[in-house]
């Protein structure tokens, strides 16, 4: 009898092969290249993905026998799980994976802004001493605001707490008393504008958060402020961005994603107080192994007909 066929359409860590075993047959193709997926996902019996494989409705409709397709990650944006559940094709992901790389690369991010540490590292190299010139601030007792208080937002308060920030969230789906007990003081997004002196964005893509951070609320922020995102891509509108930095109405800002990726030419490349990276916040040797396990035990079970718990 054949076995199984498994479409790795990604590079994922090798523990994610070991972890499927020897009963699947193991096929890859380059998930991001239309003209490779469409062909290779007609016949497989589950998908594995990172964020670069859109598994939209034209991907199921090409998929004939599917019947796994597993993110080996925490968001799902890049997958139609409606179109995938309307075909009866079951949907997993590694919802804890890479939260602390998530939250390191945030952070990172955040202490990188404010001491200039990537225009200091290029100007060095350049050969320029320049001491004066990359003078930061410290986080310590500044307010940090997290948007969105989920599994890596209290990761991220839980970091900066110990930097000797003052932590204060905007998450409507959150109660004060269960901030409160993590130190952190529950606001408004209109307060954590006005207050937030460093602030860092935790939310998956939605409608309801796509440029939730747009002009409006730029509008409302101190001109000091720093601004970090590393969750996704448009939460925070890259064009009002563009022009805050322009008019020095945002001091500086941390960008590990784009609206449109991959993204190697955006105008926010022109600042030097933007520090950007190409949405590393799940590259990580252990997040990578743990999403790759995850997600080859979830679409073992879910090939064997068995439930796939919650993760
Ligand atoms: C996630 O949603 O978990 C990350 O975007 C994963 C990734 O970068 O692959």
């Amino acid at each position: 009898m054949s076995k199984p066929v498994v479409l790795i359409a990604e590079e994922l860590s090798p523990a994610t092969v070991e972890a499927l075993g020897p009963d699947f047959e193991i096929r890859r193709c380059n998930g991001a290249d239309r003209a490779e997926l469409l062909p290779a996902i007609a016949d497989v019996d589950a998908i594995l993905v990172r964020s670069a494989t859109k598994v939209d409705a034209e991907a199921l409709a090409a998929a004939q026998r599917l019947k796994v397709v597993a993110r080996a990650g925490v968001g799902l944006d890049n997958v139609d799980v409606k179109a995938a559940t309307q075909s009866g094709v079951m949907v997993v992901n590694a919802p804890t994976s890479n939260i602390v790389s998530a939250a390191e690369l945030a952070v990172a991010l955040m202490l990188a802004a404010a001491r200039h540490v990537a225009p200091a590292n290029a100007a060095l190299k350049d050969g320029e001493w320049k001491r004066s010139k990359y003078t930061g601030i410290e986080l310590y007792e500044k307010t940090v605001g997290i948007v969105g208080l989920g599994r890596i937002g209290v990761l991220v308060a839980q970091r900066l707490s110990a930097f000797g920030m003052k932590v204060i969230a905007y998450d409507p789906y959150v109660q004060a008393g269960r901030a409160a007990q993590m130190g952190v003081r529950l606001v408004t997004l209109d307060d954590l504008l006005a207050e937030a002196d460093f602030m860092s964005v935790h939310l998956p893509k939605t409608p309801e958060t796509l440029g939730l951070i747009g002009e409006e609320q730029l509008a409302k922020v101190k001109p000091n402020l720093v601004l970090v995102n590393a969750a996704r891509g448009g939460i925070v509108d890259e064009h009002a961005l563009y022009v805050a930095l322009k008019e020095g109405r945002v001091a500086a800002a941390g960008v590990d994603v784009f609206a449109s990726e991959p993204c190697t030419d955006s105008p926010l490349f022109e600042f030097e107080n933007v520090v950007a990276t190409p949405h590393l916040g799940a590259s990580t040797d252990e997040a990578q192994e743990k999403a790759g396990i995850a997600v080859a035990k979830s679409v073992r079970l879910a090939l064997s007909g068995e439930l796939v718990p919650d993760a």
